[in-house]
């Protein structure tokens, strides 16, 4: 009897083993391949507290990305603009007359209270992404315009009237692009998984 029992850790080991080999496999391709809550398709963009056209102000108000999001050249977070910077032009040009969406905004900035905008891109708490490398790389190495350099990830913002995200911006896709531009920059650590995960 105690001589049988003695092989029940031989045979159990290797079960574990490979039950946890399966289980961080799968943990990995997730992180590979798929959207944070769908397979196919990036799912549908959250609905905004107030229906904010990139269309209008950037196509037609010729305002450019890092006057609003003015973080991005320079921090880790682009940052979404502040109420005061929707004022700067919707107090003169809308008046009495403004339509709803306007006066939300300007309610907004007479109560005090910031716009809860719902975040659209999310990368999980485990993984480091700081936009002013990025930004800087595609500007100068690549020679990119600014906004062809936000276009780079977060696709046609120009011609959205509701953003919503176009890129998968996967482990996958994020680890293709350090391999396939490693040579370009003296940053020799950008596949190493520290980089990206402390
Ligand atoms: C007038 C200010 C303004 C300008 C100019 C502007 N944005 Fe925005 N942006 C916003 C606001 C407000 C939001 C939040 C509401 C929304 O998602 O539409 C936002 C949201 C976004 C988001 C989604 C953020 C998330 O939660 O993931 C991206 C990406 C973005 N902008 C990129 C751009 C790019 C690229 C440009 C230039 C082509 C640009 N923006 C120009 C104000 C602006
Ligand atoms: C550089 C000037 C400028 C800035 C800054 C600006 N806007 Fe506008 N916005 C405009 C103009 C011009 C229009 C078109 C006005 C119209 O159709 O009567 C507009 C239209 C809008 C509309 C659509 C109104 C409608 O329903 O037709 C919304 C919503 C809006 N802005 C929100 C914002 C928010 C939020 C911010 C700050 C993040 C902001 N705007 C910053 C100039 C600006
Ligand atoms: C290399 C890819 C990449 C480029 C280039 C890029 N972004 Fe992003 N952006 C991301 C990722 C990834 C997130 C989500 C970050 C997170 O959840 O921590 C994000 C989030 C954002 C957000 C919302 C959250 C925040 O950071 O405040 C805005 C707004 C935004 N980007 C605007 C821009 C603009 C404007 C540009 C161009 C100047 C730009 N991005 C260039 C990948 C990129
Ligand atoms: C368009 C190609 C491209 C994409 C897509 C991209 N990166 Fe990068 N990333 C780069 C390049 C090039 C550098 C090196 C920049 C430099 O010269 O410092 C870099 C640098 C970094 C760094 C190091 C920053 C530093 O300060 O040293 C981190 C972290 C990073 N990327 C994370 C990510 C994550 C996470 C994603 C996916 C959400 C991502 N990147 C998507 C091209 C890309
Ligand atoms: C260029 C950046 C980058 C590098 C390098 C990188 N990762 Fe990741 N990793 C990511 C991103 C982005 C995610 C989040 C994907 C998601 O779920 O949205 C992630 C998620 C993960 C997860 C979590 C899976 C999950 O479903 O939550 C694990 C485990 C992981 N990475 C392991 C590694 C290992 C091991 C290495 C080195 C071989 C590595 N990563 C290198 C960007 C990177």
């Amino acid at each position: 009897m105690i001589s049988k029992l003695k092989y029940i850790p031989m045979v159990l080991g290797p079960l574990i083993m490979t039950a946890v080999v399966i289980v961080l496999a799968i943990f990995i391709l997730r992180a590979w391949w798929t959207t944070p809550f769908q397979v196919f398709g990036m799912g549908e963009p959250p609905e905004q507290p107030i229906a904010f056209p990139h269309t209008q102000h950037v196509k037609i108000d010729g305002i450019s990305c890092a006057f609003c999001h003015q973080n991005v050249i320079r921090g880790d977070a682009a940052t979404m603009p502040a109420v005061e910077q929707c004022l700067f032009c919707h107090a003169t040009i809308q008046g009495d007359t403004a339509p709803p969406e306007v006066a939300k905004v300007v309610a907004h900035f007479e109560s005090g209270t910031p716009i809860n905008w719902k975040k659209i891109h999310r990368l999980p708490d485990h993984v480091q992404f700081s936009h002013e490398p990025h930004v800087r790389f595609l500007t100068q190495t690549q020679g990119l315009g600014i906004e062809a350099a936000c276009a780079t990830c977060h696709g046609d913002v120009r011609n959205m009237v509701e953003v919503e995200q176009v890129r998968r911006l996967k482990m996958g896709d994020c680890v293709d692009c350090h391999r396939d531009n490693i040579y370009l920059t003296d940053n020799k650590d950008i596949t190493d998984c520290v980089t990206c995960h402390y």
